[in-house]
């Protein structure tokens, strides 16, 4: 059996603070669905903030949000927004991270950027703080990357058994709620539920943010194609779980299916690892790993399903089992709330780091 404290050992609990001095906060996108939930982790991690700033889009510019007791004016996002922030955390879209994120460090903020802006380029650490929290010393630009949410929930479960048979490939099948477009994606759900409900048809006025009816239906189809005939999302958990896991010969196939849930993914794994494979130690293994737990007694029909994770920090792993086809691999399920865990509260993990 091997030693079970391992895998995890290096592991950060929640919360994991060691931060002495309070800091300045500004969030980019406060008033988006990733920037209030930044503010809800901030607050339950009791995170030390001397002052926060909240900027968004003109549009948002005066609007107060509550905070800890106080409201809180949001502002509108300039290049001289960032004058004495610490910490500045971005969601508001690749584009504004592009334009703005050099501006904050260079004022000398830490930029923490949810966007795809700046994941794979090689001067930016890309972290997950369970993984690899190592990663954040060596921050040339003063940029830190959060990675793509799906790929985020994928590692919180493959990481411990990384560390256990060292990983050679992923086959995955991703099941992501509509959250994951935005407010909209919510919006389209509801308004097609609704429709069906009372007996109506969805025209084709009711499709803005899918290509197809989502109400009743799933999507193979999350982001762009590319040329290979993946999407964008897809081609993230290859290259992404590649820099996270510093393994830059592991092999990963995968489907991103956009599937009628509101809030949390999950996604089917089937996992290659170099050793051979114990299932009862592979379940074991999430008994002593933050941030991720097994749920894995299907006789009693328990396993993952994304209520569980909603609104919740820890991903949770189940349906272990040896795998049928390959050899030293297991099959997994494993579900997370992927703006929780796969955005805003991984900022934030990222930011009692720096
Ligand atoms: P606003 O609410 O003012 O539009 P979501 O992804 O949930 O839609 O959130 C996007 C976030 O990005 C929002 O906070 C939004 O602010 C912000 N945002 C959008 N466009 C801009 C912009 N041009 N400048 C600053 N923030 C922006």
């Amino acid at each position: 059996m091997t030693e079970l404290t391992g895998p995890c050992i290096s592991a950060m609990s929640a919360p994991v603070m060691t931060i002495s001095e309070a800091k300045h906060v500004a969030i980019v996108g406060a008033t988006g669905a990733v920037g209030q939930e930044m503010l809800d982790c901030l607050d339950e991690r009791n995170f030390p903030i001397s002052e926060l700033t909240l900027l968004a889009s003109a549009r948002s510019a005066g609007k107060e949000i509550l905070f800890r007791g106080s409201l809180i004016k949001v502002k509108e996002l300039t290049h001289d927004s960032f004058e004495g922030v610490d910490i500045a955390l971005f969601s508001a879209g690749g584009d504004l991270s592009l334009e703005y994120a050099p501006s904050a460090a260079a004022a000398g903020a830490v930029v923490i950027d949810n966007s795809s802006a700046f994941r794979m380029d090689d001067q930016v650490p890309l972290v997950v703080p369970e993984v690899n929290p190592e990663a954040i010393k060596n921050r040339p630009k003063g940029i830190i990357a959060n990675p793509n949410c799906t790929t985020i929930i994928t590692l919180m479960a493959l990481s411990p058994l990384h560390k256990l048979y060292g990983l050679r490939s992923i086959i995955a099948s991703s099941y992501q709620a509509v959250s994951g477009s935005g407010a909209q994606g919510i919006i389209e759900l509801d308004e097609q539920i609704k429709v069906l409900g009372a007996g109506g048809e969805i025209t084709e006025d009711m499709k803005k943010v899918y290509p197809h009816q989502i109400a009743s239906n799933v999507i193979p189809h999350v982001d762009a194609f590319t040329e290979n005939g993946y999407t964008k999302e897809e081609l993230k958990m290859l290259n992404e779980s590649r820099k996270i896991l510093n393994l830059p010969d592991l092999r990963v196939t995968c489907t991103c299916v956009r599937v009628p849930v509101h809030r949390s993914h999950s996604v089917s794994v089937t996992a290659q690892f170099e050793r051979p494979v114990d299932v009862a130690e592979a379940r074991a293994v999430y008994a002593n790993c933050p941030g991720v737990d097994a749920k894995d007694d299907p006789e009693n029909s328990l396993y993952p399903v994304p209520l569980d994770t909603t609104k919740k920090d820890n991903c949770l792993v189940g349906r272990i089992r040896k795998d049928m086809v390959f050899d030293n691999a297991l099959a997994l399920w494993v579900v997370g709330d992927q703006v929780r865990k796969g955005a805003a509260l991984n900022a934030v993990q990222i930011a009692e780091l720096v």
